[in-house]
C-alpha cells in the first residue's frame, strides 16, 4: 500500500512539473520575437508613414490639398512607374526625393499613392 501511495505522489509531482513547464512555454510563445509585427494580420503600411512625412505637406493626407500647385493624387493619371519617376527626380516645383529616400521606400510610397486614387 505504501508503494502505491508513493507512486501516486510521484505521478502528481511529475504532472505538476510538466504542467508548470507547459505554462511557461505557452507564455514565452505569446511574446513576439524582436522585429516582428505584433499583429501580422494588420501590417503597418510604411508607405502611409512616409507619405505623411514627405508628401502630405504639399499634397495633403488625402492627396488633394494642392499646396503650391501640387497635383491631385486622387485624380492623377500617373501610374506607379510615373509616380516613382516624379518622386525620384522631382518635376517643376515638386522636389526630388531620389537622394532622401531608398528605392524600397519610393516603391512603398508609390503603392500608397495608388491606394489614394479614386
Ligand atoms: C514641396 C511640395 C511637394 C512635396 C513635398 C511633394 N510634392 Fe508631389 N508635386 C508637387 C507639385 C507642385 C507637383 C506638380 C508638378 C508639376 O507641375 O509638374 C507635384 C506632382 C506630383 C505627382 C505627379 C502627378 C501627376 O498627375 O503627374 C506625383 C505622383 C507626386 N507629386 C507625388 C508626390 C509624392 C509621393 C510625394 C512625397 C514623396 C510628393 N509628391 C511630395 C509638390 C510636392
Amino acid at each position: 500500500m505504501k508503494a502505491v501511495t508513493q507512486t501516486i505522489y510521484g505521478i502528481l509531482i511529475a504532472g505538476s512539473v510538466l504542467f508548470a513547464s507547459c505554462g511557461s512555454d505557452a507564455h514565452s510563445k505569446q511574446e513576439s520575437p524582436p522585429g516582428e509585427q505584433p499583429h501580422p494580420a494588420i501590417p503597418a503600411d510604411p508607405g502611409h508613414d512616409l507619405f505623411e512625412q514627405r508628401c502630405a505637406g504639399c499634397h495633403g493626407s488625402d492627396g488633394t490639398a494642392g499646396i503650391g500647385g501640387a497635383a491631385d493624387l486622387q485624380t492623377t493619371i500617373a501610374d506607379s512607374v510615373a509616380v516613382v519617376q516624379v518622386v525620384s527626380h522631382g518635376r517643376r516645383s515638386m522636389p526630388a526625393f531620389g537622394q532622401a529616400l531608398s528605392t524600397t521606400e519610393i516603391g512603398q510610397i508609390a503603392r500608397y499613392v495608388k491606394q489614394l486614387h479614386r
